[in-house]
């Protein structure tokens, strides 16, 4: 297949040309000129209001930003993934977390097997079990009910179900805690464990390979701990499940598969929240409630297949970020929910879209010539306007940002939700408008003072609200993000479903650990910068 460099393409060329036309257009100059601009770059769908008009794109560069995403052949990619084609081609893998949320009535096939069928009957056993968990039915060892859920995993197995626990606790039981832990450093599970009773606690073991260092680390020590306070091996039954794809080593670690929930190669770790991998998730919130959180996403995943681009949230997005990395140089995109509750979403977005598309090479191998991936990150509002809202305000670096707010409040409390909307709108007016030097003189600053108050604005943001924080809203927003990061990785012609980036890592790792445990001296392979470090911990 002959595959035409991204930067040769027409529409890449003439968005270059634009950008450099257009670099001295300041927004202030955009909404003067249409006096209808806030209507008009804004869509309704699926519940979300999402305005765009505060970006610094005009008609024109709507319009070669949608060609560009016709000539990179997006559509036919969107076509490819829902088929099942093997589009994860540096696995030989179908890309199907789109067949997670698929209805009952859907058919899908993979190697000629309809997986729609087996996502159901794994969401069935989830929902029984979470039901028993829920109900105090699912008795420990000791015949007592179920008071804490650790889950146990790391990257997508972790993350996932973190922010979906988080995002979701107004729906969640409240007589049953939740706990996640994921870092190898062992003070993670100290603290989780030290003031829990084992005869009431329900380790979620998760983990797509069942093989990472930290998860299986993590596993083992909870393994002892819980057989140190209940003394009999029979207690792992009660107290332990398992959710992966790897059956054999999910049984050689000594958990029934019966108390197993499987998942597939097609589901890629930082794509699995709806997966098994929610367990914990539908245990907190309930199948009924897990449920609309899947049918959020598969409402997502329809718009994203059937919606013209022009209409089409997720490519809308996914090429405002391409134009902000590309053309206009922003290297990091803020994600800035106004809602508490979404306070893990920003380290979710890091994995699922830095993961994906970190990458330098196209999928024909050949180097990239553009940027790929922004730099995701954020924190929830106002508590980043407190910190590094300045630098976004004035400082040298030009970053887009994505807000995210709510009509209505989960816990209306008096003016609370007013002064936080009010102060979700000021930003991205701030941002967008600034205030220009003659503004600050004329509120008579002194004039040497008048460069520090002036603020250049033109930065350009997002604006993405919806009525409530739901489950379905949830899963809207998570298939969301899911559905940009294959826009971008389409355009960029990059394979945004492997990872070889960790594996580098992990393998070295694993050879350091042996030696820092061995009393003879480092593999004089390793640089003497790392034999230095590791003689220092051994010392
Ligand atoms: O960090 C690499 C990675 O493979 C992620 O992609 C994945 O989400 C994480 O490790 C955990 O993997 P597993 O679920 O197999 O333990």
């Amino acid at each position: 297949m002959i595959r035409i460099p991204l930067t040769s393409r027409m529409a890449w060329q003439a968005l270059q040309e634009h950008a450099t036309e257009s670099s001295s257009v300041h927004l202030r100059d955009l909404f003067r000129a249409d006096a209808s601009r806030g209507e008009r770059m804004s869509l309704q769908a699926l519940g979300f209001y999402f305005d765009y008009s505060k970006q610094r794109v005009t008609s024109e560069t709507m319009s070669l930003l949608l060609q560009l995403a016709e000539d990179c052949g997006l559509r036919g990619r969107i076509v490819a993934m829902f088929r099942g084609d093997k589009i994860n081609i540096t696995e030989n893998r179908a890309v199907l977390h789109t067949a997670l949320r698929a209805p009952r009535t859907a058919r899908v096939e993979v190697d000629g097997r309809d997986v729609v069928a087996d996502v159901h009957a794994v969401l069935d056993r989830m929902a029984a079990f979470a039901e028993q968990v829920r109900s105090g039915a699912w008795r420990g060892y000791t015949g007592r009910p179920i008071r804490t859920v650790v889950n146990i995993g790391i990257g997508g197995s972790d993350l996932g179900p973190v922010m979906a626990y988080e995002a979701l606790r107004a729906y969640a039981v409240r007589d049953i805690q939740f706990r996640y832990v994921s870092n190898v450093d062992g003070t993670d599970m100290a603290e989780a464990l030290r003031d829990l009773d084992a005869a009431e606690t329900l380790f979620i073991v998760s983990s797509k390979t069942f093989t990472t260092q930290e998860t299986m680390t993590n596993a083992h020590t909870a393994r002892s701990w819980l057989l140190d306070h209940l003394n009999h091996d029979a207690a792992i039954a009660r107290h332990f499940v398992a959710v992966s794809t790897n059956a054999a080593a999910v049984s050689q670690f000594g958990i029934d598969v019966a108390n197993m929930f499987g998942f597939w190669d097609w589901v890629g770790g930082r794509y699995s929240m709806d997966s098994a991998i929610g367990l914990s998730t539908m245990i907190a919130i309930g199948p009924e409630n897990f449920r609309d959180m899947l049918a959020g996403f598969h409402e997502m995943d329809e718009h994203f297949r059937l919606a013209p681009f022009a209409k089409n949230l997720p490519v809308l997005m996914g090429l405002l970020s391409i134009w902000n990395t590309n053309f206009l140089g922003a290297e990091t995109l803020a994600v800035l929910p106004y809602d508490q509750y979404l306070k893990r979403l920003p380290a979710y977005l890091q994995q699922l879209t830095m993961e994906s598309n970190g990458k330098s090479v196209t999928l024909g191998g050949t180097r990239v010539s553009y940027e790929t991936s922004p730099i995701y990150w954020g924190e929830p509002g106002t508590n980043g306007q407190h910190s590094f809202y300045q630098l976004i305000h004035q400082g040298t670096r030009l970053i887009s940002c994505d807000f995210i707010g709510f009509k209505r409040s989960l816990n209306p409390l008096g003016e609370h939700h007013t002064l936080l909307m009010s102060n979700l709108f000021a930003q991205a007016e701030a941002l967008a408008f600034g205030k220009t030097s003659d503004e600050v003189a004329a509120e008579g600053t002194a004039e040497w003072l008048v460069p520090h108050r002036t603020f250049e604005g033109n930065r350009p943001s997002n604006m993405l609200l919806a009525e409530q924080l739901t489950p379905a809203v949830l899963g809207k927003l998570v298939a969301l993000y899911e559905h940009i990061v294959f826009v971008q990785g389409a355009i960029w012609d990059i394979g945004s479903f492997d990872q070889w980036g960790v594996e580098l890592g992990k393998v070295l790792a694993k050879r350091i650990a042996a030696e820092l445990n061995a009393a003879d001296e480092p593999a004089p392979s390793h640089d003497s910068s790392t034999n230095a470090l590791i003689r220092w911990f051994r010392a």
